[in-house]
């Protein structure tokens, strides 16, 4: 259903819409309702859903993260407030990973902010860069989370069409850009696509954001989910490309640790002060036990993820397989990166409707790609992250059937 019907329950100017109640600021009213609860509620109402549905991972944190916060306690300054920008050794070991993985080399030109997850680095980013009614350019579909906190700050979200296959058009984001335009977006691994930009294309929109005095907002929050020997690029190692790189990571997919809220950004040296503001007002520093249970994890590093990187590959390849048969009524752009694809389906039905019955008809949970402002009037986002690889054939064996008989 298009998000702007007014029977779309995530439209905020819907009267049954739970958000539209007295009290509430015009400019909360414009932030779309969250779309997992509501695909949450359908899954919770038919029990048996299996959810291809949220974008977690299955597995747990290094053991040795969880032992560092064991040890956690024991010494008075780990009540206390700490720093703003995180704790010195984890900011320290956080420097080495960017140069080491990331070829970003942090000082002196930018500096590193441990926020409470990626999404926290994304909302300091829009507002120490934004006033009200400046614009942001997403291409869409984009992550909700993003327009969302975008909204929120009082700014515009303004859509640039990707390709076919999900990837960038450099023509579309240039034609988005006007006088109000602060900054690009890009996610790569992309959610909801699953796409990854080539090193061209992100240089490009880095090139054309200093060409155009904007900034670059790149999230790498699926930087280890990549496929088929895809390696990503970290527009933030491009030389010269410190003062106007905002680059944002997350400790939630890589290590397994949605709910320890760990994440980080690189910002220029100029924003540090306005970031500093922001982050001493919100969070004051970031939670000292999670900082701690970061650190032991980066000790181990990525090689916690590769091996659950490699059983996802066989997952991706599995549900290419099965949607691109002839006779299930779907496009699949192929994915290298994250751990989705997002799925046109051949129906005259919308995507929330199409999502709300492959739940309550087939037992199986997806998240309906309008929710992504994804342009095509009905898909769907599958997750193949969250869930061992038998639920996950499962899934898809219920995902095939209820195309068949839904589209
Ligand atoms: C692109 C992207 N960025 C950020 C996040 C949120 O990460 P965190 O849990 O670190 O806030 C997500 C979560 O799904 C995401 O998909």
């Amino acid at each position: 259903m298009n998000p702007l019907n007014p029977l779309n329950p995530l439209n905020p100017l819907n009267p049954l819409n739970p958000l539209n109640h007295l009290n509430q600021s015009q400019r909360l009213r414009a932030v779309q309702a969250p779309v997992i609860p509501i695909v949450g509620r359908w899954t919770a109402e038919t029990p048996g859903t299996i959810s291809l549905g949220q974008g977690v991972v299955s597995y747990e944190p290094p053991a040795e993260a969880v032992q560092a916060v064991r040890r956690f306690g024991s010494t008075l300054s780990d009540h206390r407030y700490g720093p703003v920008e995180g704790l010195p050794p984890l900011v320290e070991a956080l420097e080495r990973k960017l140069a080491a993985e990331n070829g970003i080399a942090v000082r002196p030109d930018s500096c590193v902010l441990v926020t409470a997850g990626g999404n926290q680095a994304f909302m300091n980013a829009v507002l120490a860069i934004t006033d009200p009614d400046d614009e942001i350019i997403l291409p869409t579909p984009y992550y909700f989370n993003h327009e969302m906190a975008i909204v929120m700050a009082g700014a515009k979200a303004i859509g640039a069409a990707t390709t076919s296959d999900y990837q960038l058009d450099l023509d579309a984001i240039a034609r988005a850009i006007t006088p109000r335009t602060r900054a690009i977006v890009t996610v790569s691994p992309n959610n909801p696509t699953g796409a990854v930009y080539p090193e061209s294309a992100l240089r490009a929109v880095n090139t054309l954001c200093r060409a155009r005095d904007l900034f670059h907002i790149h999230d790498e929050a699926y930087e280890y989910f990549t496929y088929g020997g895809v390696t990503p690029f970290s527009p933030g190692s491009i030389a010269g490309a410190a003062a106007h790189t905002i680059s944002l990571y997350s400790l939630s997919k890589a290590y397994g640790m949605a709910s320890w809220r760990m994440g980080y950004m690189v910002i220029p040296a100029s924003l540090h002060e306005a970031v500093n503001k922001i982050q001493d007002t919100i969070l004051i520093c970031p939670p000292a036990a999670s900082q701690h249970a970061a650190l032991a994890a980066l000790q181990v590093g990525r090689r916690h993820a590769e091996p659950h990187v490699a059983r996802l590959d066989t997952m991706r390849h599995a549900i290419f397989d099965a949607l691109s048969q002839a006779d299930v009524p779907c496009d699949v752009p192929s994915a290298e990166g994250a751990f989705y694809y997002l799925v046109r389906v051949h129906s005259s039905s919308d995507s929330m409707t199409m999502s709300e019955r492959l739940i309550k008809q087939h037992r199986v949970a997806t998240i309906p790609g309008s929710a992504f402002a994804d342009p095509s009037p009905c898909s769907v986002r599958i997750s193949y992250g969250a869930l061992d690889s038998e639920s996950v054939i499962e899934g898809l064996k219920r995902l095939v059937e209820g195309l068949r008989a839904l589209a």
